[in-house]
């Protein structure tokens, strides 16, 4: 009772500081370093622009009744529990499974179940970049049970409040949701044994940071397990511009090979992204009727901080 007042009082402080930042913003400056001006503003605007696009639609995922904002750029039509859990289904998620985690935790937001694949023991730390209402988490908390533990990362403040306010209806007490960004984990350095992600990497304007910043958090010998998009064709420059289709798990998904260039610059080994084709019965309803399914498809990354 008192941590759920805790976690109001602490929206009322974000809210309140978020409207604050966003002032702030309109003073961006470029200070008077030679290198700054020009190309790196306007990149850093564009990176800026996208996450702002994608905070505010899962923020409004977070507030709606039961998602329905997720992965689809044409927005919150207040989703119910049952249609949420229906997608999932297909998602490869059990009916046990989505029946072990707190009512509310499965937004249907993701494009697969990474905690299916990342084949969690007793113990290990898990972490989970992009952790929306915390769905994932719980599950990857069952399988690791109390000797393990469970961090999610998410950069939108409803969700975290979200995903805390489930954990508490649960009674979790390996589960934690920490507010940040995937390209800058708040986790230590050589920390955590498996990073799991549901649709989130190809969200970020700044995927190979991503990627570096998980390298520097996983052990040696810790492992990436994720279900994200990826575009088996190129996307036009007009689908790659438009920031709903960004902030709907289109127009950010990368090319398989670059995919995998990054994991391997990272520091990565034994690199494979393998893609469901069956994904494109339900990755075509997030566009319906304009064949987005013969773009992108869902796949499972995986590799190993050696
Ligand atoms: C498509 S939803 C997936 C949520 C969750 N993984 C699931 O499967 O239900 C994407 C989530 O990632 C978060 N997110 C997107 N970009 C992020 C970033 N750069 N850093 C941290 N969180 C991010 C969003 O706030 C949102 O909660």
């Amino acid at each position: 009772m008192n941590a759920l007042k805790n976690e109001d009082i602490r929206q009322v402080v974000r809210e309140r500081y978020r409207r604050a930042a966003g002032a702030e913003d309109d003073a961006e400056d470029c200070g008077c370093a030679p290198s700054c001006c020009g190309g790196e503003t306007g990149n850093t605007v564009k990176t800026e622009e996208i996450r702002q696009a994608v905070r505010e639609h899962y923020g409004r995922a977070a507030t709606e009744e039961a998602g329905g904002c997720g992965c689809s750029p044409s927005c919150c039509g207040g989703e119910t529990v049952a249609a949420a859990d229906e997608k999932s289904l297909a998602l490869g998620y059990t009916a046990e499974e989505l029946s072990a985690a707190p009512e509310g935790a499965n937004l249907g937001l993701g494009c697969g179940n990474p905690t299916a694949i990342a084949s969690l023991k007793p113990g290990e730390v898990v972490l989970d970049l992009g952790s929306g209402g915390g769905f994932d988490c719980f599950l990857a908390a069952r399988a690791v049970g109390e000797s393990g533990r469970v961090i999610g990362v998410d950069m939108t403040s409803e969700m975290v409040a979200k995903a805390r306010r489930n954990a508490l209806k649960g009674g979790y007490a390996n589960v934690e949701f920490r507010l940040g960004e995937i390209e800058h984990l708040p986790v230590a350095d050589n920390s955590v044994d498996v990073i799991i992600s549901n649709c989130v990497i190809n969200l970020s304007p700044e995927k190979a940071q991503v990627f570096r910043e998980a390298f520097r958090a996983l052990k040696k010998g810790g492992r990436l397990a994720v279900s994200d998009v990826v575009a088996t064709a190129p996307l036009s420059e007009e689908i790659r511009q438009d920031l709903a289709l960004h902030a709907g798990c289109i127009a950010g998904a990368s090319e398989i090979e670059e995919l995998q260039q990054m994991i391997e610059a990272a520091g990565f080994t034994g690199v494979r992204i393998a893609p469901k084709d069956e994904s494109r019965s339900f990755i075509r309803d997030w566009v319906p009727g304009q064949r987005i399914e013969n773009y992108i498809v869902s796949a499972i990354i995986e590799a190993v901080k050696p």
